[in-house]
């Protein structure tokens, strides 16, 4: 748990952050005293046409609930100070002065002790003024068992976002309170999600020892977190895809007597929402989504027709997520309002982020399909004649060389480089292979060269990568601009010739030269010795040659540069030695 933070105290914390909301939405303004999020009179969806919605609760859980005000979503949003309830007296203020109240006010609220009574006051007050008002309770929550739970029930967490939405578009829609209210219970009460993190958040303004008693060990997760630190049901050791295993069966085991609060089959049409709260990387993010999609559809025959990943609720800066599950229900409303096209329906708040329309989701399986054939690519065939497999054994024992090499070429790169240079070389010589066995028989040099590039072009990356595929596209092109009008089998002259050429392009885009402690210093001897002595056994051993120099050359270009570490001066540049040891590979291949 980090307890550093740009802004430590948490009031000016709460009511700056408040005040940044109107910034980037203008149709929406703050009441800061009373800490209220309101559309502006003005905007078309603050008239009297439609039933008004406002959420509310602690601060720290954004961009819920202040981001969802926007014509769409809510009409207000009430806060507290950060975790906790605001008060009833700010909650009717919401109510009876911030929005539009001809057509009636819905509030929904999360199941938490404080928000259900301060916002059951408000509308108590607000509807002993006379005033049409009704509050839906969301608890969404399986991260505590029934026996566990006992009776604090089943609180809310990130699903309510769902149940915000698909309300908010149908009131956007002109319906009446009692429609709303009606689709807002529906939505809650076929939900169901289940959080887990990693470690408790620290509040700004607090102790660090005052949060951090129980604090997870460093291979702990804990599941069924809630969003503000409350124990879960569990702490286990485990990774990702066991992880989600647990959280998926607590949400949809129908034999789990204990947590198991709505059924939910194959059959059914499934809303995914998985949430960050608030600490997990975008990138962490999309890989635990696609871990939860997978598992749905191996595991749970489930294939949700629509997925929303991102941030919607947070714990501060909660290194968690959760997922939430929706069963799609018959609104019983008709066209137009069903939940998918209430949930899709445009809202222009600033918290919102689910981008994609109804019509996108609806073309799933058309754009699938046509992504798969655009990847294909055509290539001309030539004249260059090669022996398929005689290649594929030269190949096969030049790239499990490289594989051989790898612990080597790591521990030099790892002294004067990122260490990464052995890995990649590695997953690119492995890519090959596996390609080598699936690939089609060709006796087209050009054709066979092309599947090497496209292999290499997408198993290897950073400039090591680039170089290679640079170069053997360079290849390729100087390959075909001399084929001769008939098949003739490709000799080492033309060979010789065309890696000039490339020799030549690779320098265009890279400023290396021999003696700059890079691949060229393999590279340049192993072509000018081909083209010299016209055989590859000589030209792999000038390239060996070539790499064992560069120990002690000191490095102009690359990540070397930066490198201030010591011991340079006794290894080989790593990336020269992997291009050694194919080239002295695909030798060795050939005497076979
Ligand atoms: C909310 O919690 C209470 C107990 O505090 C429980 O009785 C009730 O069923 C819960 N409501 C929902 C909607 O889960
Ligand atoms: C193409 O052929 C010409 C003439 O034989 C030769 O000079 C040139 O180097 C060749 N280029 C390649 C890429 O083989």
């Amino acid at each position: 748990m980090s307890s550093k933070h740009f802004l430590n105290d948490p009031t000016h914390l709460v009511t700056t952050a408040l005040l940044s909301i109107p910034h980037t939405n203008p149709s929406v303004a703050c009441d800061i005293s009373n800490k209220i999020i309101y559309l502006k009179p003005s905007s078309s969806s603050a008239s009297p046409s439609q039933v008004s919605l406002i959420s509310g609760g602690g601060s720290g859980h954004e961009p819920s609930f202040g981001s969802f005000v926007g014509p769409g979503l809510l009409s207000g949003a009430v806060a507290g100070t950060i975790f906790a309830s605001p008060s009833a007296e700010q909650i009717r203020r919401c109510i009876q002065h911030r929005v539009s109240r001809e057509k009636g006010v819905l509030v929904i609220v999360m199941n938490y002790t404080g928000d259900v009574l301060n916002f059951g006051m408000g509308v108590e007050k607000a509807r002993a003024s006379g005033l049409q008002v009704d509050m839906v309770v969301v608890g969404d929550d399986a991260g505590v068992g029934r026996a566990r739970g006992g009776k604090v029930g089943r609180r809310g967490i990130a699903g309510t976002v769902l149940v915000l939405k698909i309300s908010g578009g149908l009131a956007a829609g002109g319906a009446s309170l009692k429609e709303v209210s009606e689709v807002a219970r529906l939505a809650a009460k076929n939900l169901v999600s289940i959080g887990a993190s990693l470690s408790h958040v620290h509040v700004p303004g607090r102790a660090v020892n005052e949060t951090s008693s129980d604090e997870l060990q460093e291979s702990e997760v804990e599941v069924g977190m809630g969003i503000h630190n409350e124990p879960g049901s569990e702490r286990k050791v485990t990774d990702l895809p066991g992880l989600v295993k647990t959280m998926l069966s607590h949400c949809l085991d129908t034999s789990d007597k204990d947590r198991n609060f709505l059924e939910i089959t194959s059959s059914d049409e499934v809303v995914l929402l998985v949430n960050n709260l608030g600490g997990v990387s975008p990138l962490e993010l999309g890989g635990i989504t696609n871990e939860v999609v997978e598992q749905l559809a191996n595991d749970w025959k489930i294939k949700p027709v629509r997925i929303l990943a991102g941030t919607f609720m947070t714990s501060l800066n909660g290194l968690g997520f959760s997922i939430s599950l929706l069963r799609v229900t018959d609104t019983g409303l008709g066209s137009g309002r069903s939940m998918l096209e209430l949930l899709d329906a445009p809202a222009e708040a600033s918290g919102w982020s689910a981008a994609i329309s109804s019509e996108t989701w609806k073309k799933r399986e058309e754009v699938a399909k046509e992504a798969e054939s655009v990847d294909v690519d055509e290539v001309q065939p030539s004249n260059i004649r090669i022996d398929f497999g005689q290649v594929k054994d030269v190949l096969t024992t030049a790239l499990n060389r490289v594989i051989v090499a790898e612990p080597d070429i790591t521990k030099y790169d790892t002294i004067v480089g990122d260490g990464d240079c052995g890995i990649g070389l590695k997953r690119g010589a492995e890519a090959i292979l596996s390609m080598l066995e699936k690939t089609k028989k060709t006796d087209d040099l050009l054709i066979f060269l092309n599947n090497i590039i496209q292999v290499v072009e997408v198993a290897m990356d950073g400039t090591s990568g680039a170089i290679y595929a640079i170069f053997l596209n360079a290849l390729a092109h100087g390959l075909r601009s001399n084929a001769s009008s008939s098949p003739q089998p490709v000799t080492a002259e033309v060979w010789a010739r065309a890696l000039e050429v490339s020799l030549q392009s690779l320098s265009r885009y890279t400023p290396a030269q021999p003696g700059d402690r890079t691949l060229i210093d393999a590279l340049h001897p192993f072509v000018k010795t081909l083209s010299k002595a016209g055989d590859i056994d000589s030209a792999a051993k000038a390239a060996d040659e070539g790499a064992k120099g560069t120990r002690g050359m000191k490095a102009s270009l690359g990540r070397t540069v930066y490198v201030g570490g010591e011991g340079w001066q006794g290894v080989p540049d790593p990336g020269a030695h992997g291009l050694a040891e194919l080239l002295l590979g695909l030798s060795e291949g050939l005497k076979k």
